[in-house]
């Protein structure tokens, strides 16, 4: 009932959904396991606004906007760090400034808290109106450079002159904490990248290997086959006129909806695919067996009780690709725009069927993603474009191989994301931590109940690291 609740939330009231299909369900996250602390009526926290460059390379652009941040000193005293926590592609949320690793560790280093949100997320928004031209200052650069700028208003305070400075950041933002190292090392100087996956990749099949291997270990026995005979009946339903009409009725699909378009069907395949990623991403070992147990029963297994964002359900289930288009895309700036704007221009991330180490069929191409770049953004978002922008990240920021130290790297090795990101030390100054049987961004909370003990070990490794990157032996306590 509470997750309902929450659901229905974040669809109707948050500019950002439950981006599950995506990287994104930060907001999720937030509900899940960072809600329960009390702000109260009187915040600890303020909210402030900074002025940030529209184009931070550009000498002739002098146009301006403001960005939000949330600021909390309580705990400071002379000397002691100060930890940013990066906003990724959702709304800034102040909750990090009362729980979770950040809090615990500035709490034990009498630090300070700042957390910024992402230009073009929340209300953040750089841009006026909606033309895609306006995206063109969309990216992880610009963004570096608007944290950058807020570290440097943060650090020209005197009294801050022997701060340390830690960035802390998860999913997308855990690779923008890497980055901002990586970029502006005289102004950071250690960072927490939690399932960060710094690869950009066009084809980002392993995602679904990682969901394979997850209901493999810890579902119930034959559940993978199961899945796929579900899965492998729909595509069989999909070779006739008969069998698309009977799937209709039984999905409840819309009549006007052509399914014999690839598209709609790569979209439905999608759709049913949804519910397998997100518990894998946000899961944990009990989620998979009981959504195995209840693989028959195509609508009891969801972690998130709306599936996806992609279709829309009244009478019927919409599964008409234009119709998500248009409803999702066209003349908006919300999370889901502007994230996939950047998967398109950046990342890719494309989590596609391309493996055949899965069970979910060969019914979602990396082409159903281009599509969506295409139809959403204009003809010249291609994947000669696409494959641009990958090549050019993977340069700028290196890969799997960042020249960074002072940078630990956290994955939950449930998570399909950590395909992507760093499981091997670098070096002693650069290291990895992969927690067994956690799922995305697990680390950044604090300890709760269920916690298993390597999450919790893993959680107090950060902290020790940390502390000894920026000195501050002095305040360990255990
Ligand atoms: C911004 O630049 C334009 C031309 O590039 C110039 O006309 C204008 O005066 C500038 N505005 C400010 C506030 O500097
Ligand atoms: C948005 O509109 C405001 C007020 O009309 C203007 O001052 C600002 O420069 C505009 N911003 C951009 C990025 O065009
Ligand atoms: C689900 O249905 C398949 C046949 O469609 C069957 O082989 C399997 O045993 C069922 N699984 C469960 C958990 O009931
Ligand atoms: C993508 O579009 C550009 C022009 O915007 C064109 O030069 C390029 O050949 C196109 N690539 C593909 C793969 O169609
Ligand atoms: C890595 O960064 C260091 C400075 O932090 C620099 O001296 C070194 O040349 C860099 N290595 C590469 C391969 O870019």
């Amino acid at each position: 009932m509470f997750l309902k609740i929450v659901v229905k939330l974040l669809i109707f009231t948050s500019p950002v959904y439950c981006f599950v299909g995506y990287i994104g369900g930060f907001q999720y996250l937030i509900k899940e396991f960072a809600s329960s602390v009390s702000i109260g009526s009187t915040p600890k926290h303020e909210t402030r606004w900074m002025e940030q460059k529209l184009d931070h390379f550009d000498g002739n652009e002098n146009r301006t906007w403001k960005m939000r941040y949330f600021k909390r000193l309580d705990f400071w005293k002379l000397n002691g760090p100060i930890f940013l926590f990066l906003g990724g592609e959702s709304e800034a949320s102040p909750n990090f400034l009362y729980t979770g690793i950040m809090y615990e560790l500035a709490k034990e280093t009498n630090g300070a808290m700042y957390a910024s949100e992402h230009r073009y997320y929340g209300k953040s928004i750089p841009v006026n109106k909606t033309t895609v031209d306006n995206f063109k200052y969309l990216s992880a650069k610009q963004a570096l450079a608007d944290n950058a700028h807020l570290l440097r208003l943060i650090k020209s305070k005197p009294f801050f002159s022997n701060s340390k400075i830690v960035v802390v950041g998860g999913s997308y933002a855990g690779n923008l904490a890497a980055w901002m190292r990586l970029l502006y090392p005289e102004l950071v100087d250690a960072a927490i990248a939690s399932s960060a996956p710094v690869l950009a990749k066009k084809d980002f099949y392993e995602y679904l290997e990682r969901v394979n291997v997850d209901y493999e270990q810890y579902g119930t026995r034959d559940c993978v086959n199961t899945i796929n005979k579900h899965f492998t009946r729909y595509e069989t339903m999909f070779e006739t006129q008969e069998g698309i009409k009977k799937l209709k009725e039984e999905e409840n699909i819309c009549p006007e909806n052509d399914m014999s378009i690839p598209e709609n069907k790569q979209l439905f395949f999608l759709e049913k695919a949804t519910a397998f990623m997100s518990n894998a991403q946000y899961g944990n070992t009990k989620i998979i067996k009981d959504h195995c147990a209840n693989v028959n029963e195509t609508k009891k297994y969801l972690l998130f009780d709306e599936p996806s964002f992609w279709i829309k359900r009244s009478e019927c289930n919409d599964f008409d690709f234009n119709n998500m288009i248009n409803d999702n895309y066209k003349n908006k700036i919300n999370g889901i725009v502007c994230w996939t704007y950047q998967t398109c221009t950046e990342y890719g991330y494309f989590q596609s069927t391309s493996s055949n180490k899965q069970p979910f069929t060969r019914n979602i191409p990396v082409d159903f993603y281009v599509k969506l770049c295409t139809k959403a953004f204009g003809s010249e978002f291609n994947d000669t474009r696409i494959d641009d922008g990958i090549e050019d990240v993977n340069k700028m920021y290196g890969g799997l191989q960042p020249n960074v130290s002072k940078v630990v790297f956290v994955n939950g090795d449930l998570d399909p994301w950590s395909r992507l990101s760093i499981l091997e030390d670098i070096s002693y100054d650069a290291q990895a931590i992969v927690i067994p049987r956690a799922s995305h961004c697990r680390d950044l909370f604090s300890n709760r109940e269920n916690d298993h003990e390597e999450l919790k070990e893993a959680r107090k490794n950060v902290k020790y690291l940390i502390k000894r990157w920026i000195n501050a032996e002095d305040y360990i306590v255990n």
